[in-house]
């Protein structure tokens, strides 16, 4: 079988993270009978710099002719300009929309060797292992109209966030069935002490949980939930919440396992790939770190985990995910720390050193087959 992966590297410290993991792909399927077409294309801020868009027509032809997307990051102080009619982060949003990627999963585990790192107390984040599906082309990011303009009383700007039922329903019901497989457990996020559609939101879900009687199920408004979560985290299997409080609540979970740049994310819609799986956009939950890019001091492992993820949710190649897992989970129990994990001095591991040792255990793993 051959399949087609498109590589968007994006800005700032994006072509260092993906460069490490498509390594680790292409380790991982030497021995399997599929081959990997990589092509590349520009997104984001350097696009806007080349070919005037953040994300030109020939990107996105090829995003729609792939059978998987691995992303790095986008945007950076350069492409800040708040008058500017294009921005790096506008090509990210597009692509999501244009190929209905409504629902990003964004697992949350943390790693024992790795407790240390979270600011949080050992005994509350030992054990964490959620997913926050967010709602992904949806509400506030979507909504029209958004725009700055003239008012009576002079300048003054407006931002939507409407959602229809559809919407909710379906980004719940991946929710739902994705419990079924789990522990069981659904929490739905809102605002429904304030907001309409947040109010819609609570209606949809409460009636869809008398279709999923097997999963335990309860409502949260977003600000209780945002300090549920760092007080009792283990207490969560499945959060389904809209866009906004989804890329809220993923950066605060980040805070659970230490760092950002260990965690991955992917994106999934309706439509199915010629593997017979969803096609999927894969990248790190990070941005694009301009203050560190092109340093060598990047944390790849959010990349190669959102590699992982890709060969999981779009090629069905679970076993080969697993190894990649239990490769990064092995230089981390030896003791491996990139800067952003409180590697120091001469014990700090580069991004390409940890690539490195990753596919080094890779190896091992593949040979002990
Ligand atoms: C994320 C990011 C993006 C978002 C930005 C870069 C537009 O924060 O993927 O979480 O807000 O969706
Ligand atoms: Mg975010």
């Amino acid at each position: 079988m051959a399949y087609k992966i498109l590589v968007l590297r994006g800005d700032g410290i994006g072509p260092e993270v993906v460069g490490e993991a498509l390594q680790v792909l292409k380790l991982v399927v030497r021995d399997a009978p599929v081959d990997l077409e990589f092509k590349d294309a520009p997104i984001g801020g350097h696009a806007l710099d080349q070919f005037g868009t953040s994300l030109p027509e020939t990107t996105l032809a090829l995003a729609k002719d792939s059978d998987a997307i691995l992303m790095g990051a986008v945007g950076g102080p350069k492409w800040d300009n708040p008058q500017a009619s294009d921005r790096p982060e506008r090509g990210l949003l597009a692509l999501r929309k244009e190929l209905g990627l409504f629902a990003n999963l964004r697992p949350v585990k943390s790693v024992k060797e790795l407790l240390a790192a979270s600011p949080l107390k050992p005994e509350i984040v030992n054990g964490v292992d959620l997913v926050v599906i967010r709602e992904l082309t949806g509400g506030i990011y979507y909504g029209k109209p958004s725009e700055q303009r003239q008012g009576p009383g002079g300048r003054e700007a407006v931002d939507t966030c409407l959602y229809t039922e559809a919407e909710i329903e379906r980004v719940l019901r991946y929710g739902f069935e994705l419990a079924q497989t789990r522990r069981k457990r659904l929490t739905s996020v809102d605002k429904a002490n304030v907001m309409s559609s947040s109010r819609l939101w609570r209606e949809v879900a409460t009636r869809l949980s008398a279709e999923f009687k097997d999963v335990h199920f309860e409502n949260q408004l977003v600000d209780s939930m945002a300090m549920h979560l760092i007080r009792r985290p283990r207490d969560f299997d499945v959060i389904v919440a809209e866009n906004m409080f989804g890329d809220i609540l993923t950066d605060e979970a980040s805070v659970l396992v230490g760092s950002m740049g260990l965690l991955p994310s992917a994106s999934l819609g309706e439509e199915v790939n010629s593997a017979g799986f969803r096609i999927g956009l894969y990248e790190p939950i990070h941005g694009s770190a301009p203050d560190i890019a092109g340093r060598d001091e990047a944390n790849p492992l959010a990349a190669i985990l959102s590699a992982a993820m890709l060969l999981e949710h779009s090629l069905g190649m679970r076993a080969e995910a697993e190894q990649i897992q239990a490769a990064v989970e092995a230089v981390i129990r030896d003791g491996h720390r990139t800067r952003d994990l409180g590697g120091a001095g001469p014990r700090a591991v580069g991004c390409k050193a940890m690539g490195r040792l990753v596919r080094d255990h890779l190896e091992n793993l593949m040979q002990a087959e």
